[in-house]
Parts: C-alpha cells; sequence; structure tokens
C-alpha cells in the first residue's frame, strides 16, 4: 500500500533562515550573460530554501563612482539621467528572467543614501579611521586600489601601459587627499576566525584564496574619493568610496529588519569580487558592530566559445536575446547545467541546443509526455497509487533520496549537484516506463504503473520548480496538483485530464 511507504514526514526538512543576496550591477553596461546567471544562481537557491523555511533575496544596481560618472560623460549625458536609463534593463531583466527578489536596491537611492551616511557614521564613531593621502595605483574599470606588486606593463594596442595583474584593467597613478579604514588591524581578527569556520567561504579554492591575501597581509585601505562627485557625499569634498557604498547596499535592503536578518546574511558574488566580500566587507562589520556573513560562496566566469567575453572581442552574450531564442525555463536550466556552480565554464549555442534537446525535450519532455498522453488517452484522469510493487517501490524510495540529496546539496549551495540529483533520477524513472512497458499490460497493470508514472512527474514538477518554475507550474496545474513541495509525500486527487501539450521545443 502507498500508505505503509510513506513513513518519511516532509516537516524533517528544515532549512535554516538565510538573506541571501546577489551583487548589486554597475550600470555603465548593459546586463549580459554573467548578470543574468548570478541572478537566477540566487534566485534557485532562494526559491529552494523558501520551500524549506524563510529565505529573503537583495539583489540591485551599482550607480555611483567613477566608472559610471566617466561612462556618463562619454555618453553626453547627465549622470542622474544616465543611471535612470541603464538601470531600467537591469530591472527588466528581472522580470523576464523570473527572478523572484524581495529587494532591489538601487544606490542612487535617497533611501540607500541616508542609509549609508548612517553607516559612515558609525565607522567615523568606531574610530577605526583616518585622514591621509593616497599615493598608489587605482583602476576605474574595477573600481580599485592596486599595489605596486599587483601590477605589470604590458602592451596594449601596441603601446606600454601599467595595469593590474590580475584583472588586465588599465591602472593610474592617484594621488588625492581621502579618509583611511583602518582595514589593517583586523588583518589578524580575520585570519583566526576564517581558519576556525572553514566552512564560511566556498568554494574550498576561494577560502584559501582569502586566506592567502590575509597572510601576506591587507593594508589600510582609502574609504573616500575626492577627484569626481558622483558618489555619496561625506562633505571636505570627498566622497565614500563606491564599494563602502555598494556593500551597505545589504544592509539598506534589510530595511527595518535588519536585526532579524543580519545573522542569516549569505553573499553569492563572482570570484573577482571576493576579497570586497570576504575582507572589506566582512572588516567594516567588526568595526560597526555588526555580526558576519553566514556564508560567502563565489561562482566562477564565463568564457564564450573560449574567450573572455567582452565588447571588444563582440561576443556578449545579451540575455535578452538569448530568453527571446530558448525560452526562460530552458536558459535558467542550462546555464546551471552548463557550468559547475563555483568553476568556470564556457557558452557556446552549439552547447546550449544540444542540452535542450538531449536533456530538456528527450529526457524530462519525454518523460511528462509519454505518461499523460498514454494516461490522457487511456483513462481520460489522473490516477492515484494504492498497491506498489518492489520495483514501484524502489522507484519512489530513488525520488526520496533525491529531494533528501539535492535539500543537503543546496544548503551548500551545490546547485549542479541538485540538478545532476534530478536529472538522474529523471533517466530512472524513464527507465521504470521503458522496462515495466505500460502499453503491453492488463489493464490493472497498466492503471498501477501509470500511477507511479504520475507520482512521478508530480514529484518531477515540485523539485524543477526552483529552477523551471513555468515549466513546473504547468505541470503541475495538467495534473491538478497544488505547486507546494509539501505536497511530495499527499497523493494526487483525482482530476479529468485534457490532453497533454509539449513542454520543451526541440532546437
Ligand atoms: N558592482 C559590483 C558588485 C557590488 S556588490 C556589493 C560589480 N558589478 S558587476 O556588474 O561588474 O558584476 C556583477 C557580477 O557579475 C559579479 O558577481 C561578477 O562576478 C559577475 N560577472 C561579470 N562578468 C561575468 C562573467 N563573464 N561570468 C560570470 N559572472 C560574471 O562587480
Amino acid at each position: 500500500m502507498y500508505s505503509d511507504y510513506v513513513k518519511s514526514d516532509f516537516r524533517s526538512f528544515k532549512s535554516d533562515k538565510q538573506f541571501i543576496t546577489a551583487p548589486i550591477y554597475y550600470v555603465n553596461g548593459a546586463p549580459h550573460l554573467g548578470h543574468l546567471y548570478t541572478s537566477i544562481a540566487v534566485d534557485i537557491l532562494h526559491r529552494f530554501m523558501s520551500i524549506f523555511g524563510e529565505s529573503y533575496f537583495s539583489i540591485g544596481t551599482d550607480e555611483h563612482g567613477q566608472k559610471v560618472e566617466q561612462s556618463a560623460q562619454k555618453n553626453n549625458c547627465e549622470v542622474q539621467k544616465y543611471v535612470d536609463d541603464m538601470y531600467a534593463p537591469f530591472h527588466q531583466l528581472m522580470k523576464v528572467a523570473n527572478i523572484q527578489y524581495d529587494s532591489f536596491i538601487r544606490t542612487s537611492s535617497e533611501k540607500h543614501k541616508s542609509n549609508v551616511l548612517h553607516f559612515w557614521n558609525k565607522l567615523l564613531d568606531s574610530g577605526d579611521t583616518y585622514e591621509d593621502s593616497y599615493k598608489g595605483w587605482y583602476a576605474t574599470r574595477d573600481e580599485q586600489f592596486y599595489a605596486e606588486d599587483e601590477v605589470e606593463d604590458r602592451y596594449i594596442k601596441n603601446s606600454k601601459r601599467k595595469v593590474a595583474k590580475i584583472s588586465g584593467s588599465p591602472v593610474e597613478w592617484m594621488e588625492e587627499k581621502c579618509t583611511f579604514f583602518k582595514l589593517s588591524k583586523y588583518n589578524d581578527e580575520l585570519l583566526d576566525y576564517y581558519k576556525k569556520n572553514k566552512s564560511l567561504i566556498g568554494p574550498n579554492a576561494r577560502y584559501n584564496e582569502v586566506i592567502g591575501m590575509l597572510e601576506a597581509r591587507i593594508p589600510d585601505l582609502a574609504i573616500t574619493r575626492s577627484r569626481f562627485s558622483w558618489g555619496i557625499s561625506c562633505g571636505n569634498g570627498q566622497v565614500i568610496y563606491v564599494w563602502v557604498d555598494a556593500l551597505s547596499n545589504y544592509i539598506t535592503a534589510m530595511g527595518d529588519n535588519v536585526d532579524y536578518w543580519i545573522n542569516d546574511m549569505i553573499h553569492i558574488i563572482g570570484k573577482d569580487i571576493l576579497k570586497f566580500h570576504a575582507i572589506y566587507w566582512p572588516a567594516l562589520l567588526l568595526s560597526t558592530g555588526y555580526p558576519m556573513p553566514k556564508r560567502i560562496y563565489a561562482h566562477g566566469w564565463w568564457t564564450v566559445n573560449e574567450d573572455k567575453m567582452s565588447k571588444s572581442l563582440g561576443n556578449v552574450v545579451e540575455p535578452f536575446d538569448l530568453i527571446e531564442k530558448y525560452g526562460i525555463d530552458p536558459v535558467r536550466y542550462c546555464i546551471m547545467r552548463e557550468m559547475s556552480f563555483g568553476q568556470d565554464g564556457d557558452f557556446s549555442h552549439d552547447r546550449m541546443k544540444n542540452r535542450v534537446n538531449t536533456e530538456l525535450v528527450n529526457v524530462i519532455g519525454n518523460l511528462v509526455q509519454r505518461v499523460l498522453a498514454f494516461t490522457w488517452k487511456e483513462f481520460g484522469e489522473t490516477l492515484t497509487i494504492n498497491d506498489l510493487e518492489d520495483q514501484d517501490l524502489e522507484l519512489l524510495k530513488n525520488w526520496d533520496e533525491c529531494l533528501e540529496n539535492s535539500f543537503e546539496a543546496m544548503k551548500k549551495q551545490q546547485i549542479h549537484v541538485y540538478l545532476e540529483e534530478v536529472r538522474k533520477v529523471i533517466v530512472k524513472t524513464n527507465q521504470y516506463i521503458d522496462f515495466t512497458a505500460p502499453w503491453k499490460c492488463e489493464s490493472e497493470e497498466k492503471k498501477r504503473i501509470l500511477a507511479v508514472g504520475i507520482e512521478c512527474i508530480k514529484r518531477l514538477a515540485l523539485i524543477i520548480y526552483p529552477v523551471m518554475p513555468g515549466s513546473s507550474e504547468k505541470i503541475l496545474e495538467m495534473i491538478g496538483c497544488d505547486c507546494k513541495i509539501s505536497n511530495w509525500f499527499v497523493p494526487l486527487q483525482q482530476k479529468a485530464l485534457d490532453k497533454p501539450s509539449g513542454l520543451f521545443n526541440r532546437i
């Protein structure tokens, strides 16, 4: 009996509360695949954990700083007007990509500015700041200060230029009066803290990178700029360094609920902004008396057909085109499957097409279509499971394991592990249908097998909800199930079936 099998209780899956953040995006250019990828990743983590507990998700746009000001000037545009125009596609992308954030912060908003000033005053009160002059290298493209040993000469278009070694961005020598933050004071405290809490930064390679930076020692940090004005003014003709402004967005996002959420901060970032999140930000939090982030997880970078994605190479993958071409659920699924979360990956349309055809159409779409079409034709309604044979039981247990393994993986932000677990169990379900061949069976047996098949489809729809919410809802609607994963162990109610329509198109 099905009821004998269902001993697990859905409530045994319980996740910790999480305030999960995506980076806020610079608005000096249009959104690209990198922005889409981070947004989707955080959305999946947020949707998944919201099912099992409380999750709050923030994202937004980083609108201040010299880079944005220079872009506005190049475009002969007043800066506020420029950022208003440039922010719009990022905001629109959230809609089109089905990103279900709780808070979208624009750093040029009044709410954010007043929050940053509040944070700034706390920083001044901490006694951890002092006035001095900065003399050193600065890369506007990275909005980052670099030490002498972090820059080198390179030939760019036949002329020698000083660039930052790690990013290749051109650097300029800068001398300006500014306020410094005593970052070096926190060096050892951070090092101790991370050594005691190894799981705080993921993946492991990034953890080691941070330990390496701290062991090499971090100098104090200039936290104001005075050569330009597009930022939050802190008096004396200076504006707050764009990274202090940007990182504070996480506090703005929590709003009046800061006390409720701040212990639960999980930052999802790209690997290029690790230092800011794992060193600068925690030190600023320690100085102002806030708790440390619960976890910082850095994902890798996309290349395109093995090249760096860049405007000059003309190979930037444009997210609106991508979504238009493949549909949002296939895009969400394929880009997360294409690259292990935390590693680098390469984008190509050939691989994208291949994945749509081999995984979405042939595996997921095929299972849903063959089971539902056959059930519709033979019985005209969904079937509820009752008696189970060993092979049925084994399959359902595989689905339970998939849920458990996915849950464990997602607690560690292992999106690729979750998706692989799902793929594996779907393949097994297709094999079960092939093996039991319901089309050859007598009515009662046919009914039993198809009932198990529909139960698997229900679970498939529930488990893919975080990654492909639209397709999940479509399946659940066809079989008359409410879109809650707590329905995992609850048998379906009988419902008249319509002729099922295909989920994914072959490309
Ligand atoms: N504004 C800062 C973040 C401030 S967070 C307090 C910033 N913005 S960004 O627009 O340049 O980058 C935003 C995110 O996109 C980063 O996490 C970055 O790693 C990611 N990506 C940018 N290009 C990327 C790829 N080619 N591939 C994957 N992600 C990449 O940094």
